[in-house]
C-alpha cells in the first residue's frame, strides 16, 4: 500500500481525479494527506468531505523560500510519502526540496513540454499558432517543468480558441492522464534510466 500526499494551491480538480480513480479503481494505495499553501484553497473542501487528512503551510507565514520548503517538507514527511503529487501547486521549489523527493515526486503542467514552461500556456499555445497543445506529467527536478516526461496528452488548438476554451479542452486530459501517469507509479511500472521514463509491463499475475 503506498502513500500518497497531494500538494494543491486552488481549485484542486487534479487532486479529485486523482482520489476517484483510486477509489474506483481500488489501486494499492491510499491519499495519505491533501496539502495547500494557500488556507483558502477549494480543494481543500472536497478533500475534508472525503475524510482525508488535510494541511495546510501558508507561505506568506515565511520569510523566505528555503524557510517555507523547510515547513512543507517537514509537514509532507510525517505523511510518510512514497509518492508526492504536485497537483496545481504554484510554487517554485528549492533545489534540495526538490533532491529530498527525487524520484518520487510528479508534476502536471499544462503544455506538451519542453513547449511553454511557466505561466499563461495556454495563451502562449495559441499565440504561437500552434495546431496541438496538451499536458505533460513528468517528474520534478530542480528546472521548472523540467524532469523525465511520463506522459502526454494532446489536444487540437481550434480556429477561434480562446485561453479558457483551450484551458477547458485541455483539463478534461488532464483529469484522465494525471490519474493514469500516479497509476504507472503506484503500480511500479515507472523506471527513470539516463533522464528518461520507461514504462514497465504490468505485473504478470498467475492463477492456478
Ligand atoms: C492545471 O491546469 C494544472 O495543469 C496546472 O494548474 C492547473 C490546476 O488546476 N498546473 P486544478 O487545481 O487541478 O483544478
Amino acid at each position: 500500500m503506498k502513500n500518497i500526499v497531494i500538494l494543491i494551491s486552488g481549485r484542486g480538480s487534479n487532486m479529485e481525479a486523482v482520489v476517484r480513480a483510486l477509489e474506483a479503481e481500488g489501486w494499492p494505495a491510499r491519499i495519505a494527506a491533501v496539502i495547500s499553501n494557500k488556507p483558502e484553497a477549494k480543494g481543500l473542501d472536497f478533500a475534508r468531505a472525503r475524510g482525508i487528512p488535510t494541511a495546510v503551510v501558508a507561505n506568506k507565514e515565511y520569510g523566505s523560500r528555503a524557510e517555507f520548503d523547510a515547513a512543507l517538507q517537514e509537514t509532507i514527511d510525517r505523511f510518510a510519502p512514497d509518492l508526492v503529487v504536485l497537483a496545481g501547486f504554484m510554487r517554485i521549489l528549492t533545489a534540495p526540496f526538490v533532491e529530498h523527493y527525487a524520484g518520487r515526486m510528479l508534476n502536471i503542467h499544462p503544455s506538451l513540454l519542453p513547449l511553454f514552461p511557466g505561466l499563461a500556456t495556454h495563451q502562449q499555445a495559441i499565440d504561437a499558432g500552434e495546431k496541438e497543445h496538451g499536458a505533460t506529467v513528468h517528474f520534478v527536478t530542480a528546472e521548472l517543468d523540467h524532469g523525465p516526461v511520463v506522459a502526454q496528452a494532446r489536444v487540437p488548438v481550434l480556429p477561434g480558441d480562446t485561453e479558457e476554451t483551450l484551458s477547458a479542452r485541455v483539463l478534461v486530459e488532464e483529469h484522465k492522464l494525471y490519474p493514469y501517469a500516479v497509476r504507472l507509479f503506484v503500480e511500479d511500472r515507472l523506471s527513470i534510466e539516463n533522464g528518461e521514463v520507461r514504462i514497465l509491463a504490468p505485473a504478470e499475475t498467475t492463477s492456478i
